[in-house]
């Protein structure tokens, strides 16, 4: 089990944003200088977006290198990428439409195949590919950026589900009978614990309560699961979506 996480409460969703694109901005700069490019996770859902509207303005468009940058996705929806719930598409919208990051850097998952397992084994060799990790070796990815649903799942990683209990693959298909679009590709918690940084971005009132079980009490939900064993945990609030955590983290 990696080491406890950073909590860290926001006045409001701009100054998420504010704060996340300021970490995203620091932990490139910092994988550039160490290893000569970054690799980020994107997260879906809906938070992410005013995050990565952010990124792409200034001072954060100018700042980060999108040059030496490699985008991944922490889980894609099965629909095609022009697809109104497609991951890929809000963060093409939001952000890698309006950045220079070099179009072969950036490794959508292919979640709209017929065949997803398929799909997540080639997601599986990409990540191999782009990292030039042996065979069964997980990648380690700079930055991943994690969403939180009310029912305690992160990237597609649903209560309940066999994948949560994986332990060797890196990626792997869903279905997830809740969720709008029940099949979909996570990266799995293996993947995810392998990672330098992890930061979790939640706002709203709605997840107030989801954050006191993850945190707090109910450690075996998916997202509590998220301890990277060799890297630093994150996790940016809002302070409607602090405010049922003990202590001062509810300011
Ligand atoms: C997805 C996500 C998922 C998301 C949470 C939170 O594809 O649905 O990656 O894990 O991050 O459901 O979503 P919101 O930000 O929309 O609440």
């Amino acid at each position: 089990m990696g080491a406890a996480p950073n909590v860290i409460v926001l006045a409001d969703p701009d100054a998420l944003a504010e704060t996340a694109a300021q970490l995203v901005a620091d932990v490139a700069a910092e994988a550039v200088d160490a290893r000569g490019r970054f690799s980020l996770v994107l997260a879906g859902g809906a938070t992410p977006r005013a995050t990565y509207a952010r990124l792409a303005q200034p001072p954060f468009r100018d700042r980060v290198a999108w040059e030496r940058t490699w985008i991944f996705f922490g889980d894609e929806r099965a629909v095609p990428p022009e697809h109104p719930e497609s991951n890929y598409r809000m963060a093409f919208e939001a952000l890698l439409a309006r950045v220079p990051v070099p179009p072969a850097q950036v490794f959508r998952i292919r979640a709209e195949a017929e065949d997803t397992d398929a799909a997540a084994a080639e997601y599986a060799r990409t990540l191999g590919e782009a990292f030039g990790t042996r065979r069964g070796a997980l990648p380690r990815f700079d930055l991943v950026l994690l969403g939180l649903g009310v029912d305690g799942h992160t990237a597609s990683l649903f209560p309940g589900s066999p994948v949560v209990r994986e332990v060797f693959r890196a990626v792997a298909a869903v279905h997830a009978a809740a969720a709008v679009i029940p099949e979909r590709i996570t990266l799995t918690l293996p993947a995810l614990n392998a990672a330098a940084r992890v930061a979790f971005l939640v706002a709203g009132p709605e997840k107030a309560k989801v954050v006191r079980a993850v945190l707090g009490e109910q450690a075996s939900l998916p997202a509590a699961l998220v301890r990277p064993e060799d890297g630093a945990l994150v996790w940016l609030l809002d302070r409607a979506a602090a405010a049922l955590l003990p202590g001062p983290e509810a300011r």
